[in-house]
């Protein structure tokens, strides 16, 4: 079956959860389509997997665009969600151009990273039939004004400002909301709070689908120590197909992510 937007709301409504993957090349797109991942996420953590670089600020949306279009060509069924790379939206005119750019290239929906702020934005690519996603809470974009790649959201004044901020993006029309990074109890708070889908990484067992970077989930990792949530699905598979069914699998009975994949309030 085809994914939709629709298809996606269904879901949440029925509690039946969605797994979602990065994919950056026609090759993986595939596998993902065919081992039943409903959204393929072209994801800017290409700078940092695909190429090399120490950061998601140096990707460009020509970079973006040929991803995009690489995954597009090989897609049977996914949805494809594009990132609009750094300095790409930073007002309404320029994320509607950018936009426009990735759907071109064969992307469903854009993501971009951010709060409030971005409601114009978001109500403006709407109005022009480009569906959207806002990616909250560690948005690595922001990696410099956080100070590094940390949790956030802790504490009740940080989780009731990231709370109100996603309400004001799902009123401005966001089709999707990704939490990245979050407590796990505030990410439960929010997915409960908004009629869209919310996707996790790093949030928890309780939004309604999680994604995860397709290098980690394989344990490609060049020697640096993975983050907290992440899990090897690769080990006891004979393939990277078994590896993707294993993680759908895992994300549609509840079983990833576990405890000791989540971030409390404390640590
Ligand atoms: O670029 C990316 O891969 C992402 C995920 C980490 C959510 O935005």
């Amino acid at each position: 079956m085809t994914t939709t937007l629709h298809r996606l709301r269904q879901m949440k409504q029925q509690g039946q959860r969605f797994a979602c993957i990065t994919a950056y090349d026609a090759s993986f797109a595939w596998l993902a389509a065919t081992a039943g991942i409903e959204v393929l996420l072209v994801g800017d953590s290409l700078g940092m997997v695909v190429q090399g670089q120490s950061s998601t600020l140096p990707v460009t949306l020509t970079d973006m665009a040929y991803h995009t279009a690489c995954v597009a060509r090989a897609n049977s069924s996914s949805l494809i969600m594009a990132d609009l790379p750094f300095m790409t939206y930073s007002d309404e005119r320029q994320a509607l151009d950018s936009a426009a750019q990735l759907m071109r290239a064969g992307a469903h929906l854009v993501k971009l990273e951010g709060g409030a702020w971005l409601a114009p934005s978001v109500e403006h690519l709407r109005r022009n039939g480009i569906p959207v996603c806002a990616h909250m809470g560690l948005t690595p974009q922001s990696v410099h004004v956080f100070g590094g790649y940390r949790v956030q959201g802790r504490g009740s004044e940080a989780g009731q400002r990231l709370l109100s901020e996603a309400r004001t993006l799902v009123a401005a029309g966001a089709d999707l909301l990704l939490l990245e990074c979050v407590p796990r109890d505030l990410a439960a708070m929010i997915t409960q709070a908004v009629e869209i889908p919310v996707i996790g990484i790093g949030a928890g067992p309780d939004t309604d689908a999680q994604v995860l970077v397709m290098h980690d989930l394989l344990g490609i990792d060049r020697g640096h120590k993975p983050a907290r949530f992440v899990k090897n699905f690769l080990h006891g598979e004979d393939g990277i197909l078994g590896a993707f069914r294993a993680y759908a699998a895992a994300v549609r009975d509840g079983s990833y992510p576990s405890d000791e994949h989540c971030f409390s309030q404390n640590a």
